[in-house]
């Protein structure tokens, strides 16, 4: 099947084209960075409002980028959510509409499943698989043993790993969006000059926490010693605190699970810091790590389009009653 995926749930609008046999046909990513970098964080009216200028030129230029037409479109795929509910509205009213209009079969999909998917892009991973979820919204781990089944296996008890990210840059006044610009400040800075709190909470938890990282960060901030430390430090000292844990929770999952196979998923598994300690330790327990181009770890559609063409393969389909929905359904 030729599927084409859309993406609406935060602040990229993106469309794809994927095609069972050929593989990834377009990618296609309108980013609103610019629009919410005033706000230091992504404001949803503004959000809905960009997504409804750009579906169109996106949804175009990706059936163009393509080379196909609607003819050689067999069915739509849209994310459905969780996310923002007017954003995903955008995407997803678009694609129904298309589906009506093109009489071609649409897949709502969700984006947390789309995100743990989007390796199969590059890699043809072993079912089951642990993976590690790991974005703004998100940071949970799931035992994955196929394209239907994943289990909830733990996550965050307050803050997502990249809100904590994105807080802490405004904190420091250091960029938006906060987890890219923590990531470049800290190339070559002293991860080690400070240490902040790690929640590993239990022995065996697949939980985590990140808000009194969040806390003690501030406190620090406001100390003497904070006021004279350089931000490349702080920031280099922050990021290890986070990644430190997400490496350590993730690989003990996977040992605890019986898999030597981890996938890092989500926007914050392209921090080159975690990407390097989750290959190393990986390698060092003898965990197979695998990880996304940095691309397909951030919002994207050609996940959406793939797991749409798996989905649709298998015979499902999603009727007018087809929904957005603003909170994630795999829960504790
Ligand atoms: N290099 C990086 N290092 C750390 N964090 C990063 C990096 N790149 C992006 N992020 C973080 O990833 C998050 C965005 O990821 P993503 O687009 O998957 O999230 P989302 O779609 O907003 O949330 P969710 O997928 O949970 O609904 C932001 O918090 C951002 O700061
Ligand atoms: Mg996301």
């Amino acid at each position: 099947m030729r599927v084409l995926g859309i993406e609406s749930s935060c602040d990229e609008t993106a469309a794809a084209v994927y095609d069972g046999s050929a593989g990834l046909l377009s990618n296609v990513v309108s980013s609103q960075v610019k629009v919410h970098a005033a706000y230091g964080g992504v404001v949803p009216e503004l959000a809905s409002r960009e997504h409804l200028k750009s579906v169109v030129p996106v949804v175009e230029k990706a059936l163009a980028d393509a080379g196909s037409g609607r003819d050689a479109i067999d069915g739509i795929a849209a994310t459905a959510g969780p996310g923002l509910i007017g954003s995903l509205l955008v995407g997803l009213c678009f694609a129904k509409s298309l589906s009506f209009a093109w009489e071609k079969p649409v897949c709502g999909v969700d984006h947390l499943e789309s995100h743990v998917y989007a390796v199969f892009l590059e890699s043809e991973v072993v079912f089951p698989y642990v993976a590690l979820l790991v974005s703004g919204g998100h940071t949970s781990l799931f035992r994955v043993t196929g394209w239907e089944a994943m289990r909830f296996l733990g996550g965050t008890l307050d803050d997502a790993a990249g809100e904590a990210f994105d807080k802490a840059a405004k904190m420091m006044g250091v960029g938006y969006p906060g987890g890219v610009a923590i990531d470049r400040l800290s190339q070559g800075a002293d991860p080690a000059r400070y240490r902040f709190p790690r929640a590993w909470l239990s022995h065996d938890s697949a939980d985590f926490s990140f808000s009194g990282l969040k806390t003690a960060l501030r406190t620090f901030l406001a100390s003497p010693e904070g006021a004279a430390a350089k931000v490349e430090d702080v920031a280099a000292s922050f990021q290890e605190a986070i990644v430190d844990v997400l490496a350590g929770k993730a690989l003990a999952a996977a040992k605890r699970e019986g898999i030597p196979r981890l996938v890092l998923s989500g926007g914050v598994s392209a921090n080159s810091r975690l990407r390097l300690l989750a290959r190393e330790r990986g390698a060092a327990e003898g965990v197979d790590v695998y990880l996304p181009s940095r691309s397909l770890c951030t919002d994207n559609a050609a996940m959406v389009a793939l797991l749409g063409e798996r989905r649709m393969s298998a015979g499902s389909r999603s009727g007018p009653e087809l929904n957005a929905y603003a909170a994630s359904r795999f829960t504790r």
